[in-house]
């Protein structure tokens, strides 16, 4: 409980709830891109999804938590670095740190804002409740999730919107990344470029699989 109260220990936490939120993220995208598949496809997924409702819902209270715990400590290592710091700089001399780095609560906070949309609006279904798919079976009776994602997505506003957060997301991991590996203490002088690319680079596999879903059916590849 005392290791959790020093500055490392909240890293540390950060770091390990972050690795598995991005490894929620890939397994997400990896589902999500059933689409491409066509309605067969996502459709299948998410039935198969939800065939075990204890298993969905025990891994969907784990999640809950893990997300929670991650942004409990972002909040509580913001407050008390503003207080270590409680005047600001006549000049700011953080020259090195990034757009990124120094967004890191915002964009977190934006992303949050999003998940809490986007439960309502794919989980819960209430943003869209015409589209919603447990009220629209597919032909074969399963809910409609191809026809819920291509009709929201048609909507250039929701594109936007989905469009939006995954720009802070792809900046919340690009340092996010960087981050976990210095808190690994892996920062030294050589190997500080590569990991900004691996953060890069994994930020942006991220935002183009993701962004490749409303651009798709924006464009008419994937339609009903
Ligand atoms: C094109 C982008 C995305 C699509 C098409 C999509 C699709 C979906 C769908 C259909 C669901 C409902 C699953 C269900 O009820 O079982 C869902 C749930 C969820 N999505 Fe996404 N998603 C996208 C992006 C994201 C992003 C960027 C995040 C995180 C920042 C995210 C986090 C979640 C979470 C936490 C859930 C709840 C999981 C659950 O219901 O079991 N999604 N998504």
């Amino acid at each position: 409980m005392r290791f959790i109260d020093t500055p490392i220990g909240k890293k540390i936490i950060m770091s390990v709830t972050g690795i598995i939120l991005i490894k929620f993220l890939f397994i997400h995208l990896i589902g999500n891109s059933s689409i491409f598949l066509g309605p067969n496809g996502i459709n299948l997924y998410a039935q198969s999804l939800h065939s075990l409702p204890p298993l969905v819902w025990g891994f969907r209270a784990v999640m809950l938590f893990i997300f929670l715990v991650h942004i409990y400590f972002a909040i509580k290592l913001t407050l008390e670095n503003k207080e270590a710091k409680p005047v600001a700089y006549a000049i700011d001399k953080t020259l090195v740190a990034t757009f990124s780095s120094k967004t890191m609560i915002w964009t977190g906070l934006i992303i949050f804002a999003f998940v809490i949309y986007h439960l309502l609006h794919f989980t819960i279904q209430i943003t869209t409740p015409n589209f919603a798919a447990s009220l629209n079976p597919d032909n074969l009776g399963r809910p409609d999730v191809f026809k819920m994602i291509v009709l929201s997505f048609q909507k250039g506003t929701i594109s936007f919107v989905y469009a939006f957060a995954l720009l802070a997301l792809m900046l919340h991991l690009s340092h996010g990344i960087q981050s976990i590996f210095q808190t690994l203490g892996l920062n030294t002088q050589t190997l500080m470029p590569k990991i900004k690319i691996v953060g890069t680079v994994v930020a942006l596999l991220i935002l183009i699989g993701y962004l490749l879903i409303p651009t798709a059916i924006l464009m008419g590849i994937v339609k009903i």
